[in-house]
């Protein structure tokens, strides 16, 4: 039995002629250049994959993962590909999708030490802490999880509301739509959260920027 290793590049060259029978123009096409439509926050989970669970291809979603799919604003990689995603692809959408039985979400609800990782789980803690009055109110651990999991995406949304770069984003003539998903492991489906922000309109006065 070959290792999954050894067969990654024989699948390789088997996609590549399977996408050129299909379409011989689909690389020099996409050697021109991107202009995918959707930015994807999500978790760095390997069952999670952007393009595979949305049905889609090569050049249609910008990607950035990462553990617990979150938006911390002293992440110079997230604001770099935010401020990319935003002022240079012009995307329309931005979708946060986090998922049940996400294990960064499920680190932030024990009290175990894992390293310095810790640093980081600690910003869902402080969704935990934000939404303590409902989430104290759910006797049944595995529920109090789940909505850890959807509150935590809801945070998130908000975060990117928050950035300068969304809300001068706005400001133009350009729509910008954020939105809220939680993929289920255990069917595939998404749940979109209904948390979609198209200005800043719903925010804290305290979170708007004026120019
Ligand atoms: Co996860």
């Amino acid at each position: 039995m070959p290792e999954l290793y050894d067969t990654l590049l024989k699948n390789n060259k088997k996609w590549v002629e399977e996408v050129t029978e299909k379409d011989p123009d689909f690389f020099s096409n996409l050697s021109k250049g991107q202009a995918p439509p959707v930015l994807w926050i999500g978790c760095a989970d390997s069952r999670v994959p952007a393009n595979v669970i949305t049905g889609t291809q090569p050049g249609e979603i910008f990607v950035h993962r990462n553990i617990a799919n979150m938006v911390i604003h002293t992440d110079m990689n997230m604001l770099s590909v935010l401020d990319y995603a935003v002022n240079v692809l012009y995307i329309r959408h931005i979708i946060v999708c986090g998922h049940y039985g996400c294990g960064g979400v499920r680190a932030a609800m024990n009290n175990t030490q894992n390293g310095i990782i810790d640093n980081w789980i600690c910003h869902i803690k402080d969704v935990y802490r934000l939404h303590h009055e409902e989430l104290s109110q759910i006797a049944d651990e595995e529920a109090r999880y789940n909505r850890l999991v959807e509150l935590n995406v809801v945070e998130q949304v908000l975060d990117l509301a928050k950035t300068s770069i969304v809300q001068n984003a706005w400001k133009g003539d350009k729509p910008l739509w954020l939105h809220g998903w939680v993929y289920s492991l255990d069917n595939g489906l998404v749940k979109d959260l209904d948390v979609t922000y198209g200005s800043n309109a719903e925010l804290l006065d305290i979170y708007k920027f004026n120019e």
